[in-house]
């Protein structure tokens, strides 16, 4: 519980948020590091709000991409993922994402839960045994329609051959959720987000569902199926569940699926449309458990014209840009340059563009020369005195426009609403040319105002910015004496700060 702006009492909102989990079949490359980063400004955000957070990002550990990656290599899929998963694992603090938990799908306690509900699913009369006759992507992971295989029968994704499989198989019977998705879709038209991502996901299903492949039985590297040993699950429904199991072992002794669960947003690329968005909760019906409240789907990052991805071999290494420009840098381009929601070109002109002009120039020279301007003309002490209203109503706009457009999930319009206000405030001190004032001791009222506007408004975009610049934000608020994250703080109040100290510049001229 905590008190409310009108002195009422609120209970915090559970909010559980997640990243897709990743193959470890490859390092990872800079589009994991953005629906990851995503998750992580969603997550922060919401902590900053007081609400109940979750946040869950992991490995996905079994499956053919993983057995055919071990094959090439020469080892077993066991020693492949204890090799790769590590760098996924340690990818995480070095961006600075603020998960409560990262799971590995190789993980006891997510197996023996996936069992479990995946029995639940056949219990429910959900599942039968049938032979599987179609086109198979290895790469994928995923049965191609003829439709999606073409006339080469190629990979619409890998471009690669297509296999025919034929193999004994438990189907899920998704042809039977035909008729409850399209309710859902209806009665939760947020369901899928963003829209024109809705509009595929429905399309879609109203083009008729099939049954769908739930085992495999030519292959071993998966979780077994509890009712026949011949089988593992096949690894996307396994996958899938991933963000069910982890509550249930996340914090060891207590299980987190009463307090947390549905999610509130799994955070996704378009790949994994179909099966975020139809497969996932026709399971979750077939399982009888609550259903996510938002699935958003964003867009890929590009080279040129084509997707980033291991496959494509134009995979951009995140640990390199972070060791030579730092992990905020990284973070802020990836939520700046990409539209949430859409595809956008990455480039490493685009990237110094955007440091320079928004981070050095922007953010950096707002924070160096407030702070030393209240160290030169007032001795490290911003004046206690009234603010300048008029700043104070633009800059106090903003927290709420933030609130507003993340519960959307749109972190785009989300960031610009705050950049609008460091734009103003670097405007606000060219306008009111403090060093002009300070020439004039009949003005040093007004000199006041100024700096004492100026500083607090710095605090109170440094609170915003903090989901996308953890580290730069919090070096702000210290140098401030200000460190409070709420968000309920971000406005503009007089006589919130007093001695600050001074402050390196957070984001230096690159070479
Ligand atoms: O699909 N642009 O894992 P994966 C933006 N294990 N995001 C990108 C991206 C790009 N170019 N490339 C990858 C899998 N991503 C499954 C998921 S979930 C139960 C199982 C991000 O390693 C994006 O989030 O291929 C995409 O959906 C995900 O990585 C795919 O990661
Ligand atoms: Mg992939």
């Amino acid at each position: 519980m905590r008190v409310g702006p009108t002195g009422t009492l609120m209970r915090s909102m559970s909010f559980y948020v997640t990243t897709p989990i990743y193959y470890v079949n490859a390092a990872p490359h800079l589009g994991h590091a953005y629906s990851t980063i995503a998750a992580d400004v969603l997550a922060r955000h919401m902590r900053q709000r007081g609400e109940d957070v979750f946040f869950l990002t992991g490995t996905d550990e079994h499956g053919e991409p993983v057995a055919l990656a071990a094959e090439r290599e020469g080892v077993t899929p066991q020693e492949l993922v204890d090799r790769n998963a590590p760098h996924f694992i340690d990818l995480m603090p070095r961006l600075n994402v603020s998960n409560d938990f990262f799971i590995r799908t190789s993980d006891a306690e997510h197996q023996a839960c996936a069992q479990e509900v995946l029995s639940r699913i056949r219990e429910n009369g959900h599942v039968y045994e049938g032979v599987y006759e179609g086109w198979y992507c290895p790469r994928c992971a995923d049965f191609k329609t003829d439709a999606e295989a073409g006339e080469d029968n190629t990979c619409p994704i890998h471009r690669t051959a297509l296999v025919r499989e034929k193999e004994p198989n438990y189907f899920f019977r998704l042809s039977a959720f035909q008729e409850d998705l399209v309710r859902l879709f209806d009665e939760q038209p947020d369901f899928v987000m963003p829209r024109h991502r809705y509009n595929e996901a429905r399309s879609f299903i109203e083009s008729g569902l099939q049954d769908v492949s739930l085992s495999r039985s030519t292959f071993t590297w998966g979780v077994p199926v509890p009712w026949d040993p011949e089988h593992v699950f096949y690894v996307w429904f396994e996958a899938l569940l991933n963000y069910y199991t982890a509550l249930s072992y996340a914090t060891p002794g207590e299980d987190l699926t009463e307090r947390f669960w549905p999610a509130q947003f799994h955070i996704i690329g378009k790949d994994i449309l179909k099966f975020h968005t139809v497969f996932w909760p026709a399971m979750l019906l077939a399982a009888g458990l609550p259903l996510p409240k938002h699935i958003f789907v964003h867009g890929f990052l590009l080279i040129g014209k084509d997707k980033m991805g291991k496959s494509a071999g134009n995979a951009i290494d995140p640990f390199q840009i972070m060791d030579e420009y730092g992990t905020d840098a990284l973070r802020f381009y990836l939520m700046r340059e990409v539209s949430f929601g859409h595809d956008g070109a990455v480039s490493e002109e685009g990237f110094k563009a955007r440091y320079e002009a928004e981070l050095a120039n922007g953010l950096g020279n707002l924070a160096s020369r407030t702070i030393a301007m209240v160290h030169r003309y007032r001795d490290g002490t911003v004046p206690g005195c009234p603010l300048d209203e008029e700043l104070a109503a633009e800059i106090d706009g903003a927290a709420g426009e933030v609130r507003e457009l993340l519960d959307v999930a749109d972190l785009t319009a989300a960031g610009d609403a705050i950049w609008l206000r460091v734009r103003r405030l670097n405007r606000y001190v060219e306008e009111q040319a403090p060093w002009t004032l300070a020439k004039d001791s009949d003005r040093a009222e007004e000199l006041d105002r100024v700096l004492a506007s100026l500083a607090e408004g710095l605090r109170v975009v440094a609170v915003l910015l903090h989901p996308w610049l953890p580290e730069s934000a919090d070096t702000l608020l210290a140098a401030l004496g200000a460190p409070d994250l709420a968000l309920d703080g971000a406005r503009m109040v007089p006589g919130n700060l007093g001695a600050i100290s001074t402050l390196q510049p957070l984001f230096p001229k690159q070479r």
